[in-house]
């Protein structure tokens, strides 16, 4: 879509600009699915999408991962209704899925101050998965202490507050289907 300000799924609130268009996310979400795929040649893998914000991503990525695996998800929030990151990571649902000896691919829509994904991360491993390893689609790259790398990355993303594709401000906008910057 060429002029957000046009669409109605916004509720007449202006956007900035359009950061990522559908097109530019299913392209680079096909390969990132094919990339995943390459690096996971043996074994069980579980793509553990974290909601909500992932759950438009997580269900495209795995239609791009052509070989066997599970998804289950798991639930966190922080934000609240503001836009700017509480801190408080806190854990709504955790999957009774079995980890144990199983790669565990956590699928992130974003990496912003990375506390969640730090404190998730701090949970998993206590699962004992044969591998663990991140996969976001967004990476702002401004975490300062990252202890654990992001293993696949979509895009790198502007430090600006991005809706669209499962990322919300207060719960709305997140069924827009391309990623928006808002003014
Ligand atoms: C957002 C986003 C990421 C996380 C990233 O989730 O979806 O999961 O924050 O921020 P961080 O790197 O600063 O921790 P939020 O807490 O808003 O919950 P949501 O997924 O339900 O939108």
């Amino acid at each position: 879509m060429a002029n957000a300000s046009a669409d109605p799924r916004l509720m007449g609130r202006e956007v900035k600009r359009i950061v990522f268009s559908e097109q530019d996310i299913a392209d680079r979400v096909a390969a990132l699915g094919r990339e995943i795929a390459h690096a996971y040649p043996d074994g069980e893998l579980l793509a553990l999408g974290l909601l909500k914000g992932s759950f438009m991503f997580t269900a495209d990525l795995v239609r791009h991962i052509p070989r066997p695996l599970q998804v289950d998800f798991i639930v966190a929030g922080s934000y609240g209704s503001g836009t700017v990151s509480s801190g408080n990571v806190r854990l709504l649902y955790d999957p009774e899925t079995n980890m144990e000896g199983k790669h565990v691919l956590l699928v992130e829509d974003i990496v912003d101050s990375g506390r969640t994904m730090q404190k998730l991360v701090d949970l998993l491993e206590t699962r004992r998965p044969r591998s663990l390893q991140i996969c976001a689609l967004l990476h702002k790259h401004i975490a300062e202490h990252l202890e654990h790398p992001v293993r696949f990355v979509g895009f790198d993303a502007p430090n600006e507050f991005l809706v669209g594709y499962g990322l919300d401000h207060a719960e709305n906008f997140r069924h827009v289907p391309y990623i928006a910057s808002l003014a």
